[in-house]
């Protein structure tokens, strides 16, 4: 199957990153290595980190980045593991990252990897097909309430417990294994009238499912945090999320990050020593242009935030 995903926010986050041509950067979520691309292709004496989970993503880069392999090293992880792969590889500061978070359309759209709901295959939706905690499990495995809490936190879907008490029940008749199932089981939750109003109704849930199995929240807050520490002065960091959670999460470790002194008002002298850490570039997030969205639909829900290091 062809490997195509458009890159989003393309122009904004290149040049949000204000590439050295000499520099060290990051693209902690590879993909189809778009932005990967436009970094490397401004680099002279620099180097680019590519990192993925998704095997499938870092064979498809070696081919889109063949013309560039003497400048990019490539590592098969969770970005989460960054700190450590960077230890490893000897480099302590880094020029720039760039996260993209969120799933590839190569991933979406291969019927086998059971991340659409809008596609019947086998549930799935691991990103990195190695692990073995996968959407099945999750479905048919979780008590009731742990499958309501993820169906509200992470779908912020409204009928979180009823979706969970019907597939339980579903489940006790005989194992969801497929994605139409559940699909079908989600939409039998809303009322006829109210079912397409807000998009396809099994959207949230099967979005919670994917940030359950794939851990995506988890620890995204203390790694934004503790790798813009690592940029050097003036390095850059931008960051597109896709879903409000994953923005906020990025906005409040932005927002923590510029704090300078976090003392209580009342204090005479400052006993914290929290120091700005960080300019944020962007006060408000940049959106995709009419323009993108005219051929990106996926570009719609995009938010890049960019700080920089001071
Ligand atoms: C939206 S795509 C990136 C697209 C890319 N910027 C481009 O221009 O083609 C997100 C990628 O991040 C990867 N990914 C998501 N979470 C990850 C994680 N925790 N660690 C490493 N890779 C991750 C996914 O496997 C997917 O390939």
């Amino acid at each position: 199957m062809e490997f195509k995903h458009i890159s989003v926010l393309y122009d904004e986050s290149i040049e949000g990153l204000n590439v050295n041509p000499n520099g060290i950067y990051v693209d902690g979520t590879l993909g189809g290595a778009g932005h990967s691309k436009g970094i490397v292709s401004k680099l002279t004496g620099g180097r680019l980190i590519c990192n993925d989970l998704d095997l499938n993503a870092i064979d498809n880069a070696k081919l889109v980045l063949s013309e560039h392999l003497d400048k990019v090293t490539f590592i098969h992880d969770d970005y989460k593991n960054l700190l450590e792969n960077l230890d490893d590889l000897g480099i302590d500061g880094i020029d720039g990252i760039l996260l993209d978070l969120g799933v590839s359309s190569p991933q979406i759209d291969d019927p086998n990897r059971g991340f659409s709901y809008s596609k019947a295959a086998p549930l799935d939706m691991r990103m990195d097909t190695t692990q073995t905690l996968d959407a099945k499990v999750v479905v048919n495995t979780y008590k009731e309430e742990e499958l309501a809490k993820i169906f509200f936190e992470y779908g912020e879907d409204k009928l979180s417990r009823k979706i969970a008490r019907a597939i339980v029940r579903e489940r006790e008749k005989e194992p969801i294994t497929t994605t139409d199932r559940l699909a079908d089981i989600i939409e039998r939750c809303y009322p006829a009238g109210y079912r397409f109003k807000h998009g396809h109704p099994a959207k949230r849930v099967f979005q919670a499912i994917r940030i359950e199995v794939n851990g995506e929240l988890e620890g995204l807050y203390d790694f934004i945090y503790s790798v813009a520490l690592r940029l050097k002065v003036g390095g850059r960091m931008a960051v597109i999320t896709f879903h409000s959670l994953e923005d906020r999460i990025v906005k409040n470790a932005f927002t923590e990050l510029e704090k300078d002194c976090i003392c209580d008002k009342h204090l005479p002298v400052c006993v914290c020593n929290k120091r700005r850490e960080v300019k944020i570039l962007t006060k408000k997030p940049i959106v995709a242009s009419e323009e993108e969205l005219k051929n990106n639909k996926r570009a719609e829900s995009a938010k890049l935030r960019i700080v920089e290091r001071v």
